[in-house]
């Protein structure tokens, strides 16, 4: 299908966990795609793009302005995914994390031009912790806890300055990707669930907000087609029926996986304590919806775990 306006789109972090559903969704759409990404991974995930015209491919890095002012150049969209995602390896590396993260993006900003559309994620762990029993919105106050979370709101105030901008607060994102990430609370519990039957949460009366990557991949498509009336603001992306705690999730999981134990001890901390319900009401008044409820992610998980088993030193 050839939409109306065939958009130039480049993605930095194309080749990643939501570059990979991304990309060939706008390549399927007809718009062209470049996509610029290092690879960190040795990911090879963007292969079935290989066969489009309208498909290219640097290997090289976001924080690069030689690399980027040319693509930056001749784009009208730039999605900026690149990044050192989550806490754990923002604190690994904690210089990438910052130039990765944050400079990079002002880098985007500085080279694109006032009409060039900008539309961006970050995560709604800016939220840290949420107020008992309240909604959190978009008007809420970003309070992050970890590196990762105060890279990404920073990025997002760097973009929502400029015009033509669009940011997404997305929530814990879940469901398979030609580059799967199985550190994702939901890709993580049913892999456990699948494979060793178990799980021991910890604090599992934290609620979160999920949301599956088929309809982050709808979301983005959305923006582009309603570029004008969204532009300028930050959308919390979730599923408004799912602000689950952990423990619920588990249940959830178990209605699919009879045999799924899970038990709670004080194991762990998540560094970004995120513990808080989002209200997705203003995407909701866009007239977007999602598609891809938890039940239906879960099923898709299974299958793919049947696929997938972490097992290079095991005979079996
Ligand atoms: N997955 C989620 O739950 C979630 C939630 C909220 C926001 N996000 C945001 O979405 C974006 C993508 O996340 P993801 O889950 O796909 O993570 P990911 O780690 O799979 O993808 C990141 C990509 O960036 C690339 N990359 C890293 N450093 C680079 C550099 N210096 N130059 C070029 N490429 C580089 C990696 O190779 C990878 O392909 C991130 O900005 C993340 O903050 C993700």
């Amino acid at each position: 299908m050839i939409p109306i306006h065939p958009m130039r789109v480049l993605i930095t972090g194309g080749a990643g966990y939501i570059g990979s559903v991304l990309t060939p969704t706008l390549l399927a759409l007809g718009h062209e795609v470049t996509v610029l990404d290092n690879f960190l991974f040795r990911q090879s995930s963007l292969l079935d793009c290989c066969q489009y015209p309208h498909f290219q491919i640097v290997r090289g890095d976001c924080r690069d302005e030689a690399v980027m002012k040319p693509l930056v150049a001749k784009a009208d969209l730039i999605v900026p995914l690149a990044a050192l995602v989550g806490a754990p390896m923002c604190n690994q590396d904690t210089v990438a994390a910052q130039t990765t993260n944050l400079d990079a993006v002002n880098l985007i900003c500085r080279l694109a031009g006032k009409g060039q559309w900008i539309v961006m994620p970050i995560t709604n762990s800016g939220y840290g912790i949420g107020e008992k029993d309240k909604h959190c919105t978009e008007d809420t106050p970003m309070r992050p806890i970890s590196l990762y979370g105060v890279t990404k709101v920073k990025a997002e105030d760097v973009v929502l300055q400029r015009e033509n901008s669009v940011s997404f607060r997305l929530a814990t994102v879940f469901g398979m990707s030609p580059r799967m990430r199985m550190d994702l609370l939901v890709n993580d519990f049913v892999y456990r669930a699948v494979h060793d039957r178990a799980v021991v949460v910890f604090e599992g009366h934290f609620k979160r907000n999920y949301v599956h990557i088929r309809d982050v991949a709808r979301l983005f498509v959305y923006a582009i087609d309603h570029f004008e009336k969204m532009k300028g603001k930050p959308y919390n992306a979730g599923l408004e029926e799912a602000n689950l705690s952990k423990t619920e999730l588990c249940a959830v999981i178990k209605n699919h996986l009879p045999s799924f134990v899970y038990l709670e001890a004080p194991i762990g901390e998540d560094p970004d304590k995120r513990d808080y319900i989002v209200s997705n009401a203003r995407l909701a008044s866009t007239g977007f919806r999602m598609e891809w409820g938890l039940d239906r992610g879960i099923q898709e998980l299974i299958k793919g775990y049947t696929i997938l088993r972490n097992c290079v030193y095991s005979n079996v």
